[in-house]
């Protein structure tokens, strides 16, 4: 019988499907985003039998399935809001190289189940992976391997093991032969992650897809693929420095801005409880140009060192090279010190960075990176542990900033003797005991 092919043009950012070619995608607007895919016209019927659904009484399903699967590393149970939800499909999402799938390894290592868990690898061969077991110690006999990248042969391989948890390493690697296109483009992905959310949800059990990130920064596939699984997990960190971050953007089962901290080293990655002694390097505060702001990741306080240079312009236009903060952040906070203290940045090159290679987004870091500047320019350094939480206004005032008592108790935790904090803020603190400053604009500090 000869089956009847037809064509289709799929946009490769939010899955629009056209009869011919487009430019630009009216769903989303992107250019260039069509491809052509050939699918069967009668579709064959699939070999994956789905079971029904059975129907039940809400609040008993909450009662029977409240347990949350502990994975044993404490980073990323928080990550997850506490845990494993079985049942739920989890997207891991980061750049090649970042540790992705050492972290899961590691997962699949802690994790305490009784039946056997199942890693599925389409990007490395069974030895690659068996010498990276063996570099990070693991012990756990229950993890199985495989490297299937045919989805039927998976979903029969998952039905007839039972497997209590998967892993497939990567998404991306899985492909349909139904569809007419190579593994990776957004139908197939669209496909098999389909295919095994519903395994995951009949089975009752958490499964993990590894997801490649696009040079744009997003989840290949993205929009689909964020919505059709349950979390949303980034996993991020410079290939420079060894500390990494897993940050949760989306949750159907806890919050959103948990994140969690993990420090890259030769035996894998290992949590970090206290994240500001990785950002804080204790042996320079004291010498000019150097502020220790404190900023929050997530629902994280994280103590960090912003040190700047200022240098006299030897000719031409000043320079100005910020590494860790917004650029035009800068400019402001510079533009204020000129114009409202009188400091003559303008004669002089600017240079600001912030310690550990952390990307600083806050306005509450303001405050601090002002006084970096001002200590520099003056070659002057301040009272020696010293923190300062502030955002500063156009007219040179601190203005007040959210979760100040947490940053506090954070600054106090780490035995920092002096902490400044904005003059309009309201803080259940004894002021004087703790010994908190409040300051209400930078003529006064200065
Ligand atoms: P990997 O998990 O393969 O990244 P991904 O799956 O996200 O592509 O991690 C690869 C990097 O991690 C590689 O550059 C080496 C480094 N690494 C360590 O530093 N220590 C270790 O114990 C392991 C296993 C990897
Ligand atoms: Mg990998």
């Amino acid at each position: 019988m000869i089956q009847k092919k037809k064509t289709y043009y799929v946009c490769q950012q939010c899955g629009h499907e056209s009869a011919k070619w487009l430019g630009k995608c009216p769903e989303c607007d992107s250019w260039s985003t069509f491809q052509e895919e050939v699918r069967q016209a009668t579709k064959k019927q699939t070999r994956h039998t789905s079971k029904a659904s059975a129907v039940m009484a809400l609040l008993e399903i909450n009662d029977q399935q409240h347990s949350r699967i502990s994975t044993g590393i404490k980073e990323f149970d928080r990550t997850l809001g506490g845990g494993i939800v079985p049942g739920s499909v989890i997207m891991i999402g980061g750049d090649p190289g970042i540790g992705k799938s050492t972290l899961m390894l590691q997962v699949l290592d802690s994790v305490c189940e009784n039946k056997n868990i199942l890693y599925v690898s389409g990007e490395e061969s069974v030895n690659q992976v068996n010498l990276r077991a063996k570099r990070l110690g693991v012990r756990n006999k229950q993890i199985m391997f495989c490297t299937e990248t045919n989805l039927y042969n998976l979903l029969q391989q998952l039905e007839s093991m039972g497997p209590a948890l998967v892993i497939i390493d990567s998404i991306q690697t899985l492909y349909n032969e139904e569809i007419d296109s190579i593994p990776g483009n957004i139908s197939q992905l669209r496909v098999c992650t389909g295919a095994l959310m519903r395994y995951a949800k009949s089975a009752d059990i958490p499964l993990f897809l590894i997801g490649h990130v696009t040079k744009e920064g997003s989840l290949a596939g993205p929009k689909v693929l964020e919505h059709m699984v349950d979390t949303v997990l980034y996993f991020e960190g410079e290939q420079q420095y060894d500390y990494r971050i897993l940050r949760s953007v989306k949750n159907r089962f806890g919050p959103v801005n948990e994140i969690g901290l993990f420090q890259m080293t030769e035996k894998g990655l290992i949590g970090v409880t206290n994240p500001s002694h990785l950002f804080l390097s204790e042996n320079d505060t004291h010498k000019s140009g150097n502020a220790i702001v404190a900023v929050m990741e997530g629902n994280r306080p994280f103590l960090v060192q912003v040190q700047a240079l200022v240098t006299k312009t030897q000719f031409g236009i000043p320079q100005r090279t910020a590494t860790g903060i917004d650029h035009r952040r800068m400019n402001l906070l510079l533009a204020v010190l000129e114009k409202r203290c009188g400091k003559p940045f303008s004669f002089h090159d600017v240079f600001i960075k912030v310690a550990g290679g952390l990307r600083i987004d806050e306005p509450a870091a303001d405050l601090g990176i002002c006084m970096a500047l001002v200590s520099s320019l003056d070659e002057r350094s301040f009272i020696h542990s010293t923190v300062y939480i502030g955002e500063v206004g156009l007219g040179a005032e601190i203005r007040s900033v959210s979760r100040l008592e947490e940053r506090i108790k954070e600054a106090q935790k780490l035995g920092f003797k002096n902490i400044m904090i904005p003059a309009a803020s309201k803080v259940r603190l004894d002021l004087e005991k703790n010994k908190v400053q409040q300051v209400k604009n930078l003529q006064d500090l200065i």
